[in-house]
């Protein structure tokens, strides 16, 4: 493998204002399902659970690993929250994206926007699939819109993107939609799209590791409640993930800009992500976790996000979170 430092982004003129459009969209299906100003995230709106973690990050890094918060070895607090990706709330037995937010905390270093400079977080944002079964934003907007009224979601598709885009997007949806998730513990979460890794860029992940969760129930179907199945689990034993990054090596095998293509690069683990039981506390981590925001811009510059569909995340987390008026960025696991 060959990491490479010879990655581009492509920026369209008229994205800001593009961009803008998405996030007021997504903040008028919010408002019209909360009917009113809305208090919820206007998407992953249902939290299965908020926990409280700790990051590690590993020793004897590839040298182009050693970046940021991977310079050294160490071990952080951090906080977690699991969604369903809908933006409504919903049995988790029915089909969905399932998101996990991390948010590191005491991270040093110069932070990518510069309101946020004096904050020390470190966000990581993933779901279930390692791509989405859209290319950009555009395709994004197109479906989450046309996914208000299942009814016509096909022919609103078509209208949006045309033919044989609405059938593939489909077609690659419903397969990721409609795998079950048995537990959110033994999952596989990927961040989909790139960031900056210094001068590298990668996609990460979090890998369960072989040896969690122990005991608890198994089976293929996903259980009505995610969270309280993890909560299960945490009760008898440790559920960790290991952290893993795949290095951008030249746009054929791991193109920036389309979001519909898995990576083909290996993958290099980096650190690992071990949740905290839940203790007598629990209701209060869930609230704060809620009240946080997550947010893939939420970091340093050297791991800046990459990419059509990761600029929008910009406007439309920030558009998001200052409707449901989302906490300042925490210093420590109050
Ligand atoms: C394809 C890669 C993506 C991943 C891995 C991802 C992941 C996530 C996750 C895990 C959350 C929940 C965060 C939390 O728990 O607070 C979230 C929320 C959200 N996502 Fe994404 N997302 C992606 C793409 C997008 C795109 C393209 C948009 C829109 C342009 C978008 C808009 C939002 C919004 C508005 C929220 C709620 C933000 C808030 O109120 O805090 N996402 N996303």
């Amino acid at each position: 493998m060959k990491a490479s430092k010879d990655w581009k982004e492509r920026i369209a003129d008229d994205e800001e204002t593009r961009f803008r459009a998405h996030a007021e969209t997504l903040l008028g299906i919010a408002r019209a399902r909360d009917q009113g100003s809305s208090k919820k995230r206007a998407l992953h709106t249902k939290g299965n659970i908020g926990l409280r973690a700790r990051f590690t990050v590993l020793g004897d890094l590839p040298e182009e690993a050693r970046v940021g918060l991977f310079r050294e070895p160490g071990s952080y607090d951090a906080w977690v929250r699991y969604s369903n990706g809908s933006p409504s709330i919903q049995s988790d037995r029915k089909g969905d994206i399932r998101g996990i937010a991390v948010k590191v905390l005491g991270v040093t270093g110069t932070q990518i926007i510069p309101e946020l400079a004096a904050s020390t977080t470190q966000d990581f944002l993933l779901i279930r699939t390692p791509s989405t079964p859209v290319r950009n934003t555009d395709e994004f907007l197109a479906l989450v819109r046309a996914a208000q009224s299942p009814a016509l979601l096909l022919p609103r598709l078509i209208g949006a993107v045309g033919f044989g885009r609405a059938f593939a997007i489909l077609k690659q949806g419903l397969k990721g939609l409609g795998a079950p998730i048995p537990s959110l513990a033994s999952a596989h979460y990927y961040s989909a799209l790139p960031i900056r890794f210094g001068e590298y860029a990668v996609r990460y992940a979090l890998k369960p590791q072989a040896e969690s969760p122990p005991g608890a129930r198994t089976g293929a179907k996903t259980p009505p409640d995610l969270g309280a199945e993890l909560r299960e689990r945490l009760a008898k034993g440790a559920v960790s993930y290991d952290f893993q990054v795949q290095f951008f090596q030249d746009e054929a095998r791991t193109p920036i800009e389309d979001a519909s293509r898995d990576w083909d690069s290996p993958y290099v683990t980096l650190g690992r992500l071990d949740l905290a039981a839940p203790g007598e506390d629990h209701e209060q981590v869930v609230a704060r976790v809620e009240s946080l925001r997550f947010d893939p811009w939420h970091g340093l510059t050297e791991f800046r996000p990459l990419g059509d569909m990761m600029r929008a995340r910009k406007v439309a987390y920030l558009v998001s979170a200052e409707e449901r008026k989302g906490a300042s960025e925490p210093t420590a696991m109050d």
